[in-house]
């Protein structure tokens, strides 16, 4: 059917904008309100308690999906996670062994390296699970098993909303796989569950941060690099960060685990570096501090996305601060989707570039 951009300028704005209900709807499918807990629906092939080994792979902002989400199953799961590209898992024929799940990410379900390193897990006779958008797509099909999100049609090249529902399905993946390995109390899944369901309320309070960012946008246009950072699940948010804002506005851009900036990209910081921190209050915050003061001592101009808690503490000057709601750590990729697209769809359109049409970029890359 026809999708239509509604009283939007672009897609990619519409489907920002349409991920408080998207995100919503998926909960709606895989979480039990009533009863507080993770409702999968149907019953998976493989039993979470037994597996020795989860390996996810996937491409582009998917990969960036299960890069939050190997951080989710090795704390909320204990289960021990590998994850590669899929264009890098397809040719480097890991060995996997048959305790072991293959978990594979796709907005459209065809993209070729993820469906070829689908297709080698299942010869080296392992479970496989897909997470995935379009429920007729060949990796739905080829899958022993598929959790799909429900974003509807994305028509935007760089995915949005697709990305923040399949964040949604991996959490509730990990919350269900802690609770089958015995690592996952019930009244840590509860919270955990609570603070899952207030995320499409977080995500429109978010969405309010629009008029700021677009102010901000314009700084971040006259950039020729800019650098993310972050530590823990904000780490891959930095990364997705990046592309986002390379994918669009054709701008350099570079994610960075907040302590690996000692370890070469401190040496690009001046005035002229935008370096975007995406630092949530949470348990590794202060680290996360001590990062941007040395940032800030070498005249880099920080752009905070935290919540109000930890910019009184940082206490540090900043070009910009993006204060978010406060939110459950375990849920703040979720939540922070919002403003890391709201930045580069802005700047993007500030430089007036074809944000819902890229240049050399494809919507989904069926070859190689
Ligand atoms: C292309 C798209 C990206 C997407 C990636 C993986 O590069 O432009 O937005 O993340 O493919 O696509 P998939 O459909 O497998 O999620």
């Amino acid at each position: 059917y026809r999708v239509e951009k509604g009283n939007h300028r672009h897609f990619m704005a519409k489907e920002i904008h349409e991920q408080p209900e998207v995100v919503g709807r998926t909960l709606a499918h895989y979480v039990d309100l009533a009863n507080g807990r993770v409702a999968l629906p149907g019953d998976l092939p493989f039993d979470f308690g037994k597996l020795s080994r989860l390996s996810i792979t996937a491409c582009g902002t998917a990969y960036y999906a299960g890069l939050v989400a190997k951080y989710w199953f090795e704390t909320l799961a204990r289960l021990p996670v590998e994850i590669d590209v899929a264009s890098e898992a397809r040719y480097r024929e890991p060995p996997l062994d048959r305790d072991g799940l293959t978990l594979v990410i796709s907005q459209s379900g065809e993209t070729a390296d993820t469906l070829a390193s689908l297709r080698y897990a299942k010869a080296q006779g392992q479970h496989t699970l897909a997470v995935v958008n379009v429920p007729t797509s060949t990796i739905a099909r080829e899958a022993s098993a598929v959790v799909p999100t429900l974003a509807g049609p994305e028509i935007g090249v760089a995915s949005t909303k697709a990305f923040s529902c399949q964040l949604t399905v991996l959490l509730c993946l990990a919350i269900a796989a802690g609770r089958a390995r015995g690592t996952l109390s019930a009244e840590r899944e509860r919270e955990l569950v609570d603070a899952l369901i207030t995320v499409p309320g977080l995500m429109a309070e978010a969405t309010k941060r629009e008029g700021e960012i677009e102010i901000l946008a314009r700084e971040v246009s006259k950039a020729r690099d800019v650098l993310y950072l972050g530590r823990g699940t904000s780490y891959p948010m930095a990364l997705e960060g990046a592309l986002k804002l390379k994918e669009i506005s054709y701008i350099h851009a570079e994610g960075y685990a907040a302590g690996e900036l000692k370890h070469g990209p401190i040496a690009l910081i001046d005035e002229s570096v935008p370096v975007i921190v995406i630092a949530p209050h949470d348990a590794i915050f202060e680290k996360t501090v001590s990062n941007m003061q040395e940032v800030a001592a070498r005249g880099g101009r920080i752009i905070l996305i935290g919540d109000a808690k930890g910019a009184a503490a940082a206490g540090l000057e900043t070009l910009a601060t993006v204060t978010m709601p406060d939110c459950d750590a375990v849920v703040a990729p979720i939540v922070y989707a919002v403003p890391i697209q709201l930045i580069a769809y802005h700047t993007a359109v500030f430089m007036g570039k074809d944000v819902d049409q890229p240049r050399n970029l494809a919507k989904s890359v069926t070859v190689e």
